[in-house]
């Protein structure tokens, strides 16, 4: 996830209208900065690697003339942070500026086509396809708005650009295709970005791009057509009343809230990973004599939920093991023939990079799924990918957690494939399941969250829970756990439901609450028995279940419904989404802010 940003002013520079926006927009991203501006015909360009402070301190992001302009910061996904691959991303001739967010599928295709006609290509982005494509489409006499219009119908993915050119210097083109932009509208100027709280200080007259659509943008006027048949759009301006703090939370109380609601656009981006990146892994994974999956928190909960997946997909077992014990549990045994899949979210978590440093002496295959790239794990893994959530703000891990399990997902159905485990009809029946995981979890964050409220309400005085769940749910369990003690400090455990018996039974008195994960899979029947167990001895039962099962429901003192015919390899994806709730929840209902978890840091950097 990155952020766009342009603007035409009535007079005087843009630069320093586009640093100022481009500091609001930095908790969307800070590898990379960059900007863009044209003045009397010619183009003039500043960016570099690093946060927008130091980038400023070096160049001076005030200090570039005219009134037209863009800008960027971005979080890497195609080509490490470096100054080359930061936007904006020019044409060959140095006329056509372009800033995107997003992911373009197709690039690979397109820049194979320029290069053949002569095209150079600087970065390892995506993005540089637009502006050479632009190039190529006014080079056969296009005007400006058919050649970017033309552009866009080529391209496949999801995308916000906005698009300036030295020959037509009186606007900013900007389009999206299931990503997010917005206009602002002023009396001095006129703005583009991926966000409102970018130019709300500057005004409070916003349209929203919807998607599909293109944008001409004037410094009188604004024009919006769809591109791909060139209908013309009627959208009055609105007046949004948010103030700057809400509005960063696009109107949500916290980042957590907010984190768990965007996880549906966020699956969408992660359910379109480039096939050769996922191809490659599996290769690596397909080869492994040995496979450790190594990490912490909640990146670990995403390795013990893949253990599951890739066993009883693709027929490959092996070893989730915490990174902080890995060295001790395993160590001795790693060589040569040892593959080790890293995961974490920041990239930076000590005990795993310590892991995997081990590992690397001792000759092992390291492959890496972070959030970051460029982060130390990116460096050091022979493939790494990145799980496309975007920069996650709130401490407790949620979209981070869901994007990882995506992944691994898509990496055990490749593995599947093959290794020829999975029938040609099952494959495609999974296939289709997961393009449909981000309506499946958009549901669930629409129609539950009240009733989670509700429940949490109820049981926000408890002085303890118990999690549990059965085969890959028990991932979810453990997941489950950690959100309540990461936001609320309330003692809590999660196990397989068939440990219960192995002393948890104990602890069970009247009134004690439990909570029950129980998707329809081969684990059910158990789980309801632990659960008539359970309820034998008085406890309080709150279950996650399918959407309809009347079964658990009439034994349940509360549910929460997830949807039906979910495969069990995605179910972690929607079944964790109530558990979080509830722990957001939990904490607002306790006077706690679950941003700010006490004692607790985003990335645990130090031993
Ligand atoms: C949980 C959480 C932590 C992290 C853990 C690993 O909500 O945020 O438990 O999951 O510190 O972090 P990464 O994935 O960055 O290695």
């Amino acid at each position: 996830m990155v952020g766009i940003f342009g603007c035409i002013l009535k007079d005087g520079n843009a630069a320093p209208v586009v640093h100022e926006a481009l500091k609001r927009l930095e908790y969307r991203g800070y590898d990379s900065v960059g900007e863009a501006t044209i003045h009397e015909g010619k183009l003039y360009v500043k960016k570099d690697q690093g946060k927008i402070d130091d980038v400023h301190a070096l160049h001076n992001l005030d200090d570039l003339p005219g009134r037209i302009g863009l800008g960027h910061i971005r979080w890497a996904t195609h080509g490490a942070p470096m100054q080359v691959n930061a936007h904006p991303h020019l044409d060959c001739g140095g006329q056509v500026a372009v800033v995107q967010n997003g992911i373009i599928e197709n690039y690979a295709e397109i820049k194979g086509e320029l290069e053949e006609l002569g095209h150079v290509f600087k970065s390892k982005t995506d993005t540089e396809v637009v502006p050479h494509l632009i190039e190529e489409k006014l080079r056969k006499g296009l005007s400006f708005i058919e050649a970017v219009r033309e552009t866009l119908n080529r391209l496949e993915g999801s995308f916000a650009v906005a698009v300036i050119y030295v020959k037509d210097s009186d606007k900013i083109i900007c389009a999206q295709k299931e990503n997010s932009l917005t206009i602002g509208l002023s009396e001095n100027a006129v703005y583009c970005s991926s966000d409102i709280p970018t130019f709300l200080p500057m005004t409070k007259k916003t349209v929203l791009v919807e998607n599909g659509e293109l944008v001409i943008l004037s410094d009188k006027d604004y024009e919006i057509r769809n591109f791909a048949d060139w209908s013309q759009v009627v959208r009055e301006p609105k007046i949004i009343d948010w103030v700057p703090e809400v509005a960063v939370k696009e109107g949500f109380p916290h980042f957590m809230l907010k984190e768990i609601h965007v996880q549906p656009a966020c699956l969408k981006r992660t359910t379109r990973l480039q096939e050769e990146y996922l191809d490659l892994m599996a290769a690596f994974l397909d080869r492994a004599k040995e496979l450790f999956l190594v990490a912490c928190g909640t990146s670990y909960h995403a390795c013990l939920a893949a253990s599951y997946m890739f066993s009883k997909m693709a027929f490959l077992s092996t070893h989730p093991v915490y990174a902080s014990e890995f060295i001790e549990q395993v160590g001795k045994s790693v060589n040569i023939d040892s593959t080790i899949l890293a995961l974490s979210q920041s990239g930076e978590t000590v005990d795993t990079l310590a892991a995997v440093d081990y590992a690397r002496g001792r000759a092992a295959t390291i492959l890496g799924l972070t959030n970051v790239v460029g982060s130390t794990l990116t460096r050091v893994s022979r493939v790494y990918i990145c799980q496309q959530a975007g920069p996650e703000i709130g401490v407790a891990a949620t979209k981070t957690f869901t994007a990882q399990l995506s992944v691994l997902a898509q990496l055990a159905l490749k593995l599947a494939e093959k290794r020829g485990k999975v029938s040609h009809v099952e494959i495609e029946h999974f296939k289709a399941k997961l393009r449909q995981i981000p309506d499946i979890t958009e549901k669930i964050v629409q129609t539950q969250g009240e009733k989670v409220k509700q429940i949490a309400k109820k049981y926000r005085d408890k002085p303890y829970f118990l999690f549990f769940g059965r085969g890959i749910s028990s991932a979810v369990a453990l997941e489950g756990t950690l959100k309540l003690l990461e936001t609320n400090q309330i003692p809590s455990m999660a196990c397989s439901s068939g440990e219960m018996k192995d002393g948890v039974v104990n602890l069970v008195q009247p009134g004690y609450p439990m909570i029950f994960i129980c998707p329809k899979d081969d684990t059910y029947k158990k789980v309801y028995a632990d659960i008539m167990e359970m309820k034998a001895r008085g406890a309080s039962v709150i279950a996650i279940i399918e959407e309809g099962d009347e079964q658990i429901k009439a034994l349940a003192d509360d549910y929460i419904e997830v949807m039906k015919d979910v495969p069990e390899f995605l179910c972690p994806i929607q079944c964790i989404i109530p558990l979080q709730l509830f722990a957001y929840y939990m904490a607002v209902e306790r006077g706690l802010d679950p941003d700010r978890p006490r004692h607790l840091t985003k990335a645990v950097t130090v031993k």
